[in-house]
């Protein structure tokens, strides 16, 4: 294979990531004057973003007054299990808001209340009406406004350009990325003074996932190679709502929205069994603790024909679900010949979103290596154990901001371009074709099945140490495989090639995600060991965090949280907290009406 020349660039601030951390952060980074590169290995505007149909978390009290940000705040840290970062969640509760009227001024087209605020609809463990939405196509019109704003400014963006290392300069600074065109398999270099990872989750080491093929983990696995500490990798949530038939749309989203606006779950025996697992919250319960619902009535013997349970809006009106789920309509009715406004549908938990990520710090994205940021789903903290509907596009926007922010200010005061070791570029230019001059290699989408496979009969909803060993087991036995995949044919346009790339990251964070359950021997939100069945006190106060260092490995420890200041832990004691006084008292209310 001929030798491709380098192309080498240079920007202030590169952005991994076209989602809408990234795009957001790339409008704060270029408001800033620096010049930026956002780098997608996908297409702009197809981003797993798009998959948080049903709105976007802020305490806004459009409809119920009694809403603030910390009613907002209890609600989150409550569902997070008391893991997430306290200090994230505040600044997500108080700044949301602002994030949505500022979307709100580039264009996004909310629905609307009768005199004309922003509508504003219930979600799973939120207290009150909190989502603001476009229909169920919220995800999909935050990232058509992004991409219009991001237009609009002096933004490069690459398309179907992977990234595969980041390098540091001799002082341990950031210093740029290598990255090759998908197309013909051109190699780049991006020299940057700051960069900031956005690439979303890594819900493809998965069989059934609402996630798309982009999802793997990319950045997480970058920052863990340059030696960044990431936490709660353990924490993995299963979205209660995928589809579940036909076979080939399995795993696909199903709106929370849907039993926002009042859709119902049964059992094949008819019954909601919603009021037996949570009688308050009932279908809108907390989405570890519906996911659990479905996944032991279908143990139980008590599922839908398929394995999941039964979802059923059609109370509601044709009309009304037609206006307020027209994403929903469309998709049964294309997909599965299903007419939801006339019959009940098939429905199971989907591995949705990954809460665990690259460390960061609260205000700014800041990781453990200078000039590297992180932001939405790739950095952890703000969800804790298990993230609350809504709460993802809110982080993306709240956070993504403030990384571009920060990373356009680091970049300023960086007065001359890094440095780049020619030894290390060489290396990595021979390692991404290496895969090519390997004969009777392994094949890497078996690879990628196989590590599925293995993630989804031992590491899924349910967990064990029996379950995590074997997990452990066959993931070891697995690595050869991994060392020997193979390409073929020419670079341009190579699947199998490019493959190679998401399973080196999926790869890594699978060990990540099995170490951090092995580690973690309670039940807390996401994670659920049969043989831990309770939540303990001491592990409520400790992240796991991880980091892989040359030569030893994966290593893990449990660091402490700090304590809750006065100002924030008094809301968690009946005598100081209004909103939440309310919050409670709502539910009750609900519940009676039921
Ligand atoms: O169900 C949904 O619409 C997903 C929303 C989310 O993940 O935030």
């Amino acid at each position: 294979m001929a030798t491709l020349s380098l192309e080498t660039l240079h920007y202030d601030v590169v952005i991994i990531g076209a989602g809408g951390a990234g795009l957001r952060a790339a409008v704060a980074a270029a408001e800033q004057r620096s010049k930026v590169a956002v780098l997608s290995k996908s297409l702009l505007g197809k981003a797993h973003t798009v998959m948080a149909e049903g709105g976007i978390a802020a305490a806004l009290g459009n409809l119920d007054p009694y809403d603030s940000w910390d009613t907002h705040f209890y609600d989150t840290m409550v569902s997070g299990h008391f893991i997430n970062n306290y200090q994230m969640v505040e600044i997500y509760t108080k700044e949301a808001p602002a994030r949505i009227f500022e979307l709100e001024n580039w264009g996004a087209v909310f629905d609307r209340t009768e005199d004309g605020k922003i509508l504003q609809r219930p979600f799973g463990a939120h207290s009150f009406r909190r989502l603001a939405h476009v229909g169920d196509r919220t995800g999909k019109e935050l990232i058509r406004t992004l991409q219009y704003k991001v237009l609009s400014l002096d933004v490069d963006i690459f398309q179907e350009v992977t990234s595969t290392r980041l390098f540091v300069d001799d002082e341990g600074r950031i210093a740029g990325v290598f990255a090759y065109r998908r197309d013909d398999g051109q190699p780049l270099v991006f020299r940057a003074k700051s960069l900031i990872l956005a690439t979303g989750g890594w819900g493809r080491m998965y069989r059934v996932t609402s996630n798309s093929w982009e999802s793997t983990g990319d950045g997480c696995a970058l920052a863990l190679w340059l030696g960044a500490e990431v936490q709660d990798m353990e924490m993995i949530q299963f979205h209660p709502t995928g589809m579940v038939w036909p076979p080939g749309v399995r795993g696909i989203l199903v709106t929370e929205g849907v039993r926002g606006e009042g859709g119902l779950l049964f059992n094949s025996e008819n019954e909601r069994f919603m009021l037996r697992y949570d009688p308050v919250r009932q279908e809108l319960s907390s989405r570890d603790v519906v996911s659990r619902s479905i996944f032991k009535e279908v143990a139980l013997g008590r599922g839908s024909p398929h394995g999941g349970a039964w979802l059923d809006i059609r109370h509601r009106g044709a009309q009304y679900v037609k206006q307020k789920l027209p994403g929903m309509y469309d998709q049964f009715l294309k997909l599965a010949d299903v007419d939801i406004t006339r019959e009940r549908f098939e429905v199971g938990p989907t591995v949705h979103y990954t809460m665990g990520g690259i460390r960061v710090q609260a205000a700014t994205g800041a990781t453990n290596i200078e000039g590297l940021y992180a932001a939405g789903e790739t950095a952890a903290g703000l969800h804790g154990a298990n993230r609350l509907g809504g709460n993802s596009l809110g982080d993306l926007l709240v956070f993504g901001r403030r990384a571009g922010m920060a990373a356009a200010e680091y970049a300023k005061a960086r007065a001359k371009w890094p440095q780049l070791a020619k030894n290390q570029i060489e290396a990595e230019r021979k390692r991404i074709v290496q895969p090519f001059t390997i004969e009777s290699g392994t094949n890497p989408f078996m690879v990628q099945e196989t590590l599925q496979a293995l993630m989804t009969a031992h590491v899924g909803i349910m967990r064990s140490k029996q379950s995590l060993t074997t997990a452990m087991e066959q993931f070891q036995a697995l690595r050869a495989d991994v060392e020997r995949m193979a390409a073929s044919g020419p670079i341009h346009f190579n699947p199998g090639w490019n493959t190679i790339f998401d399973v080196q990251s999926l790869i890594i964070l699978a060990e990540s995600v099995i170490q951090g359950a092995i580690a973690r021997e309670e039940s807390r939100g996401a994670q659920w060991r049969v043989d831990f069945p309770e939540e303990l006190a001491d592990l409520g106060r400790v992240n796991f965090v991880q980091r892989l260092s040359p030569g030893k490995g994966l290593s893990i420890e449990a660091r402490p949280i700090p304590a809750m200041p006065e100002s924030l832990a008094r809301l968690f004691r009946a005598s100081a907290a209004p909103g939440v006084l309310r919050a409670r008292e709502e539910q009750r209310h609900l519940a009676k009406e039921e």
